[in-house]
């Protein structure tokens, strides 16, 4: 057996070695990167006159049959095959001869996968960016369609304000709108060019890298080979995307989960994203929404281990660096699920308008009491424990804000008349927050109108 660089050596390394070292069982999927590079360099080999026409010719011809063989899964990986690059130029040896081994002239490895890794993920991106789209775009019809219903607002999971259901639920709308944003920035950096970078320190052969990266639709060029060949940043951006999209799925998984529960009840998940129990015949678990939590602290994992492979790393390329694909596959198969599945969770989710109308108790009107007050001239802050004392005698009632006597506010406040009763209305209370991004039927329809044009 010969590997790319069994030169240099006598003995063939120990099999237990071998398996350590071998990146095949994960990188395959970086073949059509690697094809595509591989083509673009062949051709950029010939503008530099480093290949003739015919081994140009033949280049690309045994490459297309090798990129053939891949797609229709005909491909067949070797044992000694230890990486994709290894596996994709034992292949094209075969099929072409000798001539094969002009395609690695000054490339490495290095400069190689890195230009592979960077392609790759670019078209994940693209994926991913649409799963994201449709998301929002669910939540925003979601959020039209049922945009008169009221529902309990929560701060420390207290009943705090009414608001609308929209409201709550397009509020995962701007979370991942920033999420699609700081992935269009993130891609920038993605999108620059490696190749030429050799193993550290660039490319003798007066290859044309204008040339490479507009075959290759990169932006720009690396302007530093040795950081051309160890950066990884890029994926360290991907990756911390990846788990704030997920911690974002995860609250939205979070909240669907309680008010699922049966004691909201304000939603309940559809059938298709349910399971039930072994052993408990009544119950329907949430588990679509439990994984996509769940499922989150693995992609915070991949971060955090793929900024632990760079941690003292020393300058360009180490084999640790090996250990970037796994956690990067691991993060773009996730969100590959968790993104359609959060999707058809909302798509699907049943409503119960009765369950959120009943949640909704007089105690979350207190503010509007104070509000009140404020108009006869109170201070806030005065009317804030007059509006207390109110509280206080309800509870010690056992009565509703709604059904305490007129004497019983008059009691705390003189400034209390019967006009306070039609501010005692969870409508008027919603109604009356019309500031931008507020719960009001206008600010709502106005949010919508905006979610709607950044979906175009
Ligand atoms: N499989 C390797 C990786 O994923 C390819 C680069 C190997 N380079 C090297 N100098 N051994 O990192």
């Amino acid at each position: 057996m010969t590997t790319l660089w069994s030169g240099r050596f006598a003995d063939r390394p120990d099999d237990q070695m071998r398996r350590f070292g071998d990146s095949i069982g994960f990188d395959i999927r970086l073949w059509e990167a690697d094809v595509t590079a591989s083509v673009a360099y062949a051709k950029a080999l010939a503008r530099a006159g480093v290949i003739d026409e015919d081994e140009r010719y033949a280049l690309l011809e045994g490459l297309a049959r090798v990129r053939t063989e891949l797609a229709d899964g005909e491909f067949v990986v070797q044992p000694d095959d230890e990486d994709i690059h290894t596996a994709i130029e034992r292949r094209l040896g075969e099929l072409i001869g000798r001539v094969a081994g002009k395609l690695h002239t000054g490339r490495s490895r290095n400069d190689q996968v890195a230009t592979d890794t960077r392609l790759y993920l670019r078209d994940q991106i693209v994926q991913l960016r649409q799963h994201l789209t449709r998301l929002q775009r669910t939540i925003v019809d979601k959020a039209r369609t049922h945009i008169d219903l009221l529902m309990p607002g929560y701060t420390h999971l207290q009943p705090a304000q009414p608001v609308r259901f929209s409201h709550w639920l397009l509020s995962f709308f701007w979370m991942l709108q920033r999420d699609r944003d700081r992935l269009d920035e993130l891609l920038r950096r993605v999108n620059v060019l490696p190749l030429g970078a050799g193993a550290l320190s660039g490319n003798p052969l007066g290859i044309d890298q204008s040339y490479l990266a507009r075959e290759l639709g990169f932006d720009a060029i690396a302007l530093n080979s040795m950081d051309a060949v160890s950066d990884r940043d890029y994926l360290v951006e991907f990756l911390s995307w990846a788990s704030l999209v997920q911690i974002h799925l995860s609250r939205l998984a979070e909240d669907l989960i309680l008010y699922s529960s049966r004691e909201f009840g304000f939603v309940e998940i559809a059938d298709a994203y349910a399971t039930g129990s072994s052993l408990m015949p009544q119950k329907k678990n949430a588990d679509s929404l439990e994984l996509i939590r769940g499922k989150t602290g693995r992609v915070v994992g991949d971060l955090v281990g793929m900024l632990m492979v760079l941690k003292g790393l020393p300058t360009t390329y180490n084999k640790d660096l090996q250990e970037d694909k796994e956690p990067l596959f691991d993060a773009i198969d996730t969100l590959t699920m968790t993104l359609p599945i959060a999707t058809s969770v909302i798509e699907t989710l049943i409503l119960h308008p009765e369950r959120m109308q009943a949640a909704l108790t007089d105690e979350m009107l207190a503010t509007e009491l104070a509000d009140y007050l404020v108009t006869k001239g109170v201070s806030f802050r005065e009317a804030h424990y007059l509006v207390g004392q109110v509280v206080q005698r309800a509870l010690a009632q056992g009565v509703d804000l709604r059904d305490l006597l007129l004497s019983d506010y008059q009691e705390v406040s003189k400034l209390f008349r019967r006009d306070l009763m039609k501010w005692l209305d969870f409508e008027r209370a919603v109604e009356r927050r019309d500031s931008v991004g507020g719960t009001a039927r206008a600010s709502v329809e106005a949010q919508l109108a905006v979610a709607e044009r950044l979906l175009e």
